[in-house]
């Protein structure tokens, strides 16, 4: 089921917007904080990343040792050498002599170490799995809380696919940057120290020549790094766009085949899908010259160090053995000195991702909490506007200087010309949006000084357009209040004139409504969404258009009933229909953004009266 613990839950419908794209500046943030911002997410696997790359280092000295069976074999059952000292405890004080003997405890030795080896790479894949997976869901579960407590103005105007693509595709970073990045860079670091000692010993100046080029590849790795990310960011922003189109049309497709769009559709999908083609070709490209440059810069360091080794050989400083010997070292030096290089240029991929789900996680909410907000735990009901204005964004205001008093329990019924700002309104009393200049207050507090979810438990809403979840109906029922009792839940059909139908169903309270509630129909989905409405016993209920998908005989049991949800609690009634209106206590009517007339009746006498006068022209 879904839902928090607690009886009432807060924002049961956010998060649903589509379309539109976060930007993310590439190089926002530098290699440092995002490497030092990964490790502290990875802090509470820190155990098992180290056992990860203990198990990875265990991989030099299991190398090492592989041809030591073949070297007993050959020196001491073969030859006539000692066997080697460590080993000779390892065999019966007797057998030491004899050949057989050894050669059984060279070939048992060769299977031992298969079995470790084996055992290590078994080891490592099943804690790097673990690890990983475990990362990956972690920092999933942080991006998917972050983004929905961000705020609605930032899911209007980014979208819901670009946040998506973050939290499945670019979480993953974290995964590639500390097991695939990090452990990789510390084994090439511990073999790259390690060959440069043992070359250094043999031949000081020829080490020193084969390091020359490090300097090279620093320049090389940096200057190809920067281009790389710039390059996965326009990558990130093309496949993210392209799915996009995908979630789009797939959420709309009714719009798209009553339309008949579908092969305009297609031709969007493939222009994207396209454009992220061409931006991989063009990383293809990138990574193919980065690795060109890199092979090069290797290949004239060793070219060098053959020349110089040669005339060391000629002038007699070194011995051919010796040159031999530092060449083959050689390889092995630049081996990890590669991996490096290439670490620097493949990571970049991994910290682009990075970078989108950190820009992510920096949004900060703008309907924000107080340092120490307000606790609440049941309005009595009282709001006022104090000449409150808002507007989403700087050129269009929305609403302008409204100022009203309402006292608790007291019926509102708001008016006025589609578009007026009634919605807004009404989601400014629910702190979707703040106001952009004024206060509102509950209770004579500010809003803004409450806690956000104890503000938001006091409100039960019906949406304009109501959504449902992919669930059965019961579920969707108690929605906000996810321990309600079977009798409960009926209780609310019952009231909001929905049991009947949903009995009707062929598996009843449990038959699934499909996504977004696309199975039942405009008006059965508004009942249900008042019935999860009823449920919530909530001081504060907002009522926008509640009986807009529904018949009049319909709408008239719905009234007859929300009469009693009414009673005793302060309740915003937005509606187009006179008579939707009659038992209102007070009508606002929003002409424009302002407040054009506040009418105050006696809800007995209000069939006559504030309706027919808001009527008038
Ligand atoms: N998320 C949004 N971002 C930007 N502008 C918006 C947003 N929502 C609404 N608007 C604009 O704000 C104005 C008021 O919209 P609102 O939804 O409050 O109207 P309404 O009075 O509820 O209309 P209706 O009767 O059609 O439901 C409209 O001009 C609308 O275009
Ligand atoms: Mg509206």
């Amino acid at each position: 089921m879904r839902g928090g613990k607690d009886r009432h839950c807060a924002r049961p419908q956010a998060a649903l917007a589509e379309g539109g794209i976060l930007r993310v500046t590439p190089g926002t943030y530098s290699n440092v904080t995002l490497f030092r911002r990964m490790l502290r997410q990875a802090r509470p696997y820190w155990p098992h990343i180290a056992t990860t790359l203990l198990l990875s280092l265990l991989a030099t000295p299991l190398a090492l040792l592989t041809p030591l069976p073949l070297k007993i074999a050959v020196d001491s059952v073969i030859g006539s050498h000692p066997v080697p000292l460590f080993l000779e405890s390892l065999l019966p004080a007797d057998a030491t002599h004899s050949k057989t003997a050894v050669l059984v405890l060279a070939a048992g030795l060769l299977v031992a170490l298969a079995l470790v080896s084996q055992l290590q790479g078994v080891g490592i894949s099943l804690m790097r799995t673990y690890t990983g997976e475990k990362l990956v869901l972690a920092f999933r579960a942080r991006l998917f809380r972050h983004v929905q407590l961000l705020s609605l103005s930032y899911h209007d105007s980014r979208g819901a696919t670009d946040s998506t693509y973050r939290i499945q595709y670019d979480a993953p970073a974290i995964e590639w940057i500390t097991l695939d990045g990090v452990i990789p860079f510390i084994t090439a670091g511990f073999a790259l120290t390690g060959m440069i000692y043992v070359t250094a010993r043999i031949d000081l100046q020829l080490a020193l020549v084969a390091l020359a080029v490090s300097p090279v590849l620093v320049l090389i790795s940096q200057a190809y790094g920067r281009r790389l990310r710039v390059q996965w960011h326009e990558v990130y922003k093309v496949q993210s766009s392209a799915m996009t189109v995908v979630q789009e049309v797939l959420a709309a497709v009714r719009v798209v085949k009553a339309f008949g769009q579908e092969a305009r559709e297609q031709e969007r999908f493939i222009h994207h899908a396209s454009e992220g083609l061409w931006a991989r070709i063009r990383v293809a490209f990138a990574e193919a010259g980065f690795g060109l440059l890199i092979g090069v810069t290797i290949a004239v360091g060793t070219a060098i160090v053959l020349l110089i080794g040669v005339r060391h050989v000629q002038s007699g400083v070194l011995t051919l053995g010796d040159l031999l010997l530092v060449m083959a070292y050689l390889t092995q030096l630049y081996g990890p000195l590669q991996t490096l290089s290439w670490l620097a240029g493949h990571l970049q991929r991994s910290l682009a991702s990075a970078e989108r789900a950190f820009s992510l996680l920096d949004e900060a909410p703008d309907v924000a909490e107080r340092q120490d907000p307000r606790a609440l735990a049941r309005a009595v009901g009282a709001v006022a506007f104090r000449k409150v204005s808002f507007a989403y964004d700087d050129d269009h205001p929305v609403l302008r200087d409204i100022s009203f008093e309402i006292s608790p329990g007291a019926r509102v019924g708001i008016v006025g010309a589609t578009g007026g700002g009634k919605t807004t309104l009404a989601g400014l009393l629910t702190r979707f949006y703040d106001p952009t200049a004024g206060q509102i207050l509950l209770d004579s507090v500010d809003l803004r000084d409450y806690k956000l979810t104890d503000l938001r438990n006091q409100f039960a809403i019906v949406l304009q357009e109501p959504v449902l979840f992919s669930t059965s109906i019961a579920e969707n029922i108690t929605y906000a209040c996810p321990g309600a009792s079977r009798h409960d839940i009926v209780a609310a059909a019952k009231a909001a004139n929905a049991h009947e139908f949903i009995l009707g169903l062929p598996q009843g309270y449990e038959s699934q409504v499909g996504e977004r509630g696309m199975r039942l129909s405009g008006g059965e989905r508004q009942r249900i969404s008042l019935a999860r409405a009823f449920l919530k016993d909530a001081p504060i209920l907002i009522l926008d258009e509640p009986t807009s998908s529904v018949d009049m005989r319909t709408e008239a049991a719905i009234m007859e009933a929300m009469e009693r949800l009414m009673h005793g609690r302060t309740t915003f009634m937005i509606a187009h229909r006179p008579s939707t209106l009659t038992t209102c206590d007070v009508l606002l009517a929003i002409e424009n953004g302002r407040l054009a007339e506040v009418e105050s009746a006696v809800s007995t006498a209000a069939s006559a009266g504030p309706v027919r006068s808001w009527g008038r022209p």
